[in-house]
């Protein structure tokens, strides 16, 4: 039997809320399709924002969401996207295949309006590839100068006296690759142009808009000797002479599932899912490497003895992450994939990897969140269905803005990958207004787990949820939309230790205990 203990007299780090932020780009059938339909569509919507992508969303509650891209990012002009709709330039889509003419209909106002329906704060990631240092400035002056400038009236006469107040600002994306195959000397030279050129806002009382948050691009997760030299060489740079503000590092990791022309998405082996859960976990050492580098990075920045200086408090940001598998030949748009309770049992463990990182890393956003790679939700025609990932992000609510809760875990491990080790239970837990919230994870693909849960004081079990126990295959379609939704789980069984519990097979367990 595998053993959970929860030492909750010893309070770790507080669990980021911004750890469960989503991802949305100009890419396949994300914004078009998934979020934007137009006003004059036969799909509900609002202002012509798909009403249930809000209302699913709404309750998801992504604290952060980042547009417009990823790479998309690297060659959007924002002045496409505002004004009068009807007078937008088109523009060409050729991102990762979508081939198809861009409208520009879903802009600057319309993110603006669809985050404060779904009640997220913006993550705008600038042009570095195509753009200029003025270009992204004056986005900055027109989203956020109070008013009196000629960018503010514009922005009040296209419908928002108010300024949005956007806090959280990328300067390119992915600049080691496709946001202009750079050096990271040559990138780091860049941020230092575009990061000195920002404006700063607002007052003291209100820093989030004094203070603008910028992102620069950290390394590519998935390459080990190139992720090491970039953030090397990207701090070694950056801490020369004087250094503009630097808020976060973001760092990129895709579980890639593209080499097996025999796993299919919805159709896979019993070798197949567990490698590419155990491909997930590689995440916790980069993330371990990547902040010890930047530390490093971050100690050269020369200083009077005793000051704090820009850059000082920089943590790494994960601004894409989740599975990329080979995209289907029917695939209806784009990197369009389906989702399967593979997808929720890896997006629950790099969830569990954020959680137990969190004094290491801020902000993290799931790629995407609407009918591209690892989404949460799936748009068919008029219907939306809700994945398993959708699940799994809900049930691990309760963890935002909660202490990590220290666990000792026994347990066996039941495949070794090149990548990491799948255990037979994983687990995370957190305390909130005297409530432990506990998670566990059986990632067996055939066999249920009995697991014991010892604490360290009294607990009194308050309720439980449960997501799979059915095929690991298993996926939710517009004709069986709840084939995986979330069930009551049923209760541990209090016993001399603590309390017993069996986990279904390929299954996520969310418990609550009162302390
Ligand atoms: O999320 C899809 C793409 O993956 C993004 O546009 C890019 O940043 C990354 O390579």
């Amino acid at each position: 039997m595998d053993k959970i203990e929860l030492i909750t007299g010893e309070s770790g780090p507080v669990v980021d809320e911004r750890l469960h932020s989503q991802f949305i780009e100009f890419l396949g059938a994300c914004i078009a399709e998934g979020i934007w339909v137009g006003e004059d569509s036969e799909i509900p919507n609002i202002h012509g924002l798909r009403r249930d992508t809000v209302e699913a969303l709404r309750e998801l509650q992504p604290p952060v969401v980042r547009w417009p891209g990823g790479c998309f990012a690297d060659t959007y002009h924002w002045r496409d996207g505002i004004g009068e709709r009807a007078k937008r330039p088109v523009t060409y889509n050729n991102n990762f295949g979508t081939r198809s003419l861009e409208y520009n209909q879903f802009g600057t106002h319309e993110f603006m309006e669809f985050c404060r329906l779904i009640g997220a704060k913006p993550w705008f990631n600038g042009n570095v590839l195509s753009g200029s240092v003025g270009e992204l400035r004056e986005w900055a002056e027109y989203c956020n100068r109070g008013k009196g400038t000629a960018l503010a009236e514009e922005r009040a006469e296209n419908g928002s006296a108010e300024p949005f107040g956007v806090e959280y600002w990328g300067i390119g994306n992915e600049s080691w690759g496709g946001g202009g195959c750079y050096t990271a000397q040559g990138y780091a030279e860049e941020y230092r142009k575009y990061a000195s050129a920002f404006p700063s806002f607002g007052t003291p009382e209100k820093p989030f808009s004094s203070g603008m948050k910028l992102i620069a691009v950290g390394p590519d997760g998935n390459k080990p000797q190139e992720r090491v030299a970039w953030t090397k060489d990207f701090f070694e740079a950056f801490s020369q002479y004087r250094q503009p503000p630097l808020y976060g590092y973001d760092l990129h990791f895709y579980n890639w599932n593209i080499q097996d022309p025999e796993d299919r998405i919805t159709a896979f082996s019993e070798e197949a899912w567990y490698r590419v859960i155990s491909g997930c976990l590689e995440l916790e050492d980069v993330i371990e490497e990547q902040y010890c580098l930047l530390q490093e990075g971050v100690s050269k920045i020369r200083r009077p003895e005793g000051w704090q200086v820009s850059g000082d408090n920089c943590r790494l940001v994960v601004g894409e992450w989740g599975n990329w598998h080979r995209p289907p030949e029917d695939a209806p748009s784009a990197l369009w994939q389906q989702c399967t309770m593979r997808d929720a049992v890896t997006s629950a463990l790099t969830l569990d990897i954020f959680h137990r990182n969190c004094g290491k890393v801020s902000m993290a956003c799931a790629a995407q969140a609407v009918n591209v790679l690892n989404s949460v939700l799936l748009t068919f025609g008029d219907k939306t269905v809700k994945t398993p990932n959708y699940y799994v992000f809900q049930m691990y609510k309760e963890h935002r803005n909660a202490k990590a809760v220290k666990l000792n875990v026994t347990s066996e491990t039941l495949f070794r990958g090149e990548k990491g080790k799948v255990e037979s239970v994983f687990a995370f837990a957190s305390c909130k207004a005297g409530k432990v919230t506990v998670n566990l994870v059986n990632p067996s693909y055939r066999e249920e787990r009995e697991v014991l849960l010892c604490f360290d004081s009294k607990a009194e079990y308050c309720s439980g949820q449960q997501l799979g126990g059915m095929d690991p295959t298993a996926h939710n379609t517009p004709e069986q939309p709840d084939a995986v939704s979330i069930q009551e789980a049923p209760s541990p069984a209090a016993c001399e230790e603590g309390w017993r519990t069996v986990l279904p097979k390929a299954s996520i367990t969310v418990y609550q205990f009162r302390l």
